[in-house]
């Protein structure tokens, strides 16, 4: 039987660690040096088939990562079904960033909401200063899925939402 589940996406993360860079590849296949820094919110819809027979339809909240638009999150995480929180593999500060928003998502959002960290940049291997044992472990430690991906490449970033999908429950 062919069946249809909608899904409420949130992207939250430091500014320019790639979360609008994610998306757009995702939803567009598509990549760009010179991205502008997200003003406020973007609102992207992307639909994927599971192989199930399940079409899977996620609603994608692209937040800004700037520090001025920090209070307008709860609006967007608050009936997220599921969240991929960016860090960038080449800024260790950017992974505490990761882990304070998931402190506050396992506060103030949904109970059962999916959490994905995903480290960014992967093509940066050279500049890397975030180990993915290090990374990998939190996850583990925090019941997230744990990815790392490369916008600008294109590597793993499918996974992030097909294995998001596989996890949210479908009617
Ligand atoms: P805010 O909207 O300010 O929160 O930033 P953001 O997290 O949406 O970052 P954005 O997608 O705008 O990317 C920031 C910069 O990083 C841009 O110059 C991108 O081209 C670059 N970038 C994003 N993803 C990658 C990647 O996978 N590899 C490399 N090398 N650069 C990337
Ligand atoms: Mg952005």
């Amino acid at each position: 039987i062919p069946r249809f589940a909608q899904f409420k996406l949130v992207l939250l993360g430091e500014s320019a660690v790639g979360k609008s860079s994610i998306v757009h590849r995702f939803v567009k296949d598509s990549f760009d040096d010179l991205r502008e820094s997200t003003i406020g919110a973007a609102f992207l819809t992307q639909t994927i088939k599971l192989a199930n027979d399940t079409t899977v339809k996620f609603e994608i909240w692209d937040t800004a990562g700037q520090e001025r638009y920090k209070s307008l999150a709860p609006m967007y995480y608050r009936n997220a079904n599921c969240a991929v929180v960016v860090y960038d593999i080449t800024q260790l500060a950017s992974l505490e960033r990761a882990k304070n928003w998931i402190k506050e998502l396992q506060r103030q959002a949904n109970a059962d909401i999916t959490i994905a960290l995903t480290g960014n940049k992967l093509d940066l291997e050279a500049e890397r200063e975030v180990s993915t044992g290090e990374a990998q472990q939190y996850a583990i430690d925090n019941g997230l899925l744990f990815c790392e991906v490369s916008a600008k490449t294109g590597d793993g970033i499918r996974d992030v939402f097909y294995r998001i999908a596989e996890q949210l429950p479908v009617e």
